[in-house]
């Protein structure tokens, strides 16, 4: 299964999310690869490798220079893989130009090494650009990690706008896996609302379990280690291997009913017609 992590947005615990739940899925036995999309690194930094051992990294896969096992490495977790990316990533945006299928590279590269993992988590630059679309375009699912801000669900509605098209554009229909609240803090009244808002426009596309704010999570990629290396007993860690069983229970549950096909329909009409809905209007 391969889930991509997604958002409009930099900063809302997207590579965090990538990196944790990888190793949370790891740590109850599963064979995970995580792969890196951001043409800054963040996730293969997080996970100790240095800035001078990123290569070979995904844009070799990317513009065929290298088959993806050729650049598949271990981590200090055991049970999972990285691929990693540097800021040859640039360049495949640009010199991938208008070749065809040119949104699926990653999709075809990753075929061969799929029967080696059960997950596949990608942890995708803001969106929209021709990597994170290749990781849309990839991915069976994606989550979309939110941070509980005034306005934070504009963030949310482009990108839910953004697969609704995939499946004319591409023929690739990427099933919303859930949102997810990320660097939540009850200290403030503001996010209490905040909060309460979002769960009651998305309802069940939006996780059960919340990621509160932990100046833990915020320490563990300096150090090259995931959470549960860092500090396993943190509310991070906790959280996030919370979050990994809750993926798998939305993983194995039947999809919802299918939104309506109507090309007219908006987006939020189009999720009134599917589990995932909305109550109310999407700012
Ligand atoms: N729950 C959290 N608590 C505290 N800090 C966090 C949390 N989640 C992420 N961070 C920090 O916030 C910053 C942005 O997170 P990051 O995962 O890099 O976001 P993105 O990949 O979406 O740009 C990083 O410095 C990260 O360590
Ligand atoms: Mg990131």
């Amino acid at each position: 299964m391969i889930t991509a992590i997604a958002s409009r947005k930099g900063g809302v615990s997207k590579t965090t999310t990538a990196v944790s739940l990888s190793a949370a899925l790891a740590g109850i036995g599963k064979r995970v690869l995580l792969v890196d999309l951001d043409s800054q690194a963040s996730a293969s930094l997080s996970l100790g490798v240095p800035r001078s051992a990123l290569f070979p990294c995904l844009a070799d896969i990317l513009l065929g220079s290298r088959p993806a096992a050729d650049t598949i490495r271990s981590t200090a977790t055991l049970g999972l893989d990285l691929i990693t990316a540097s800021s040859d990533l640039q360049s495949f945006e640009r010199e991938i130009g208008k070749r065809p299928n040119r949104e699926a590279c990653l999709k075809t590269a990753l075929v061969p090494i799929l029967p080696r993992y059960d997950f596949v988590i990608l942890d995708c630059p803001p969106h929209p650009s021709l990597l994170s679309l290749n990781g849309l375009v990839a991915a069976d699912n994606f989550l979309v990690p939110i941070v509980p801000h005034f306005l934070a669900v504009t963030s949310l509605e482009p990108l839910l706008w953004a697969t609704e098209r995939l499946p004319a554009a591409y023929g690739v229909r990427p099933r919303l896996l859930g949102i997810v609240l990320t660097q939540v803090d009850y200290r403030t009244n503001v996010a209490r609302d905040n909060v309460a808002r979002i769960r009651e426009q998305f309802r069940d596309a939006v996780f059960a379990v919340e990621i509160r704010t932990n100046v833990r999570l915020a320490e563990a990629p300096g150090a090259g280690q995931t959470i549960f290396e860092y500090d396993s007993k943190s509310t991070g860690a906790r959280s996030y291997r919370l979050l990994a069983a809750e993926m798998l229970m939305r993983a194995q549950e039947p999809e919802p009913s299918k939104p309506a096909r109507d090309p007219r329909l908006s987006t939020e009409e189009r999720l009134r017609f599917s589990k995932y809905r909305p109550s109310g209007e999407v700012h």
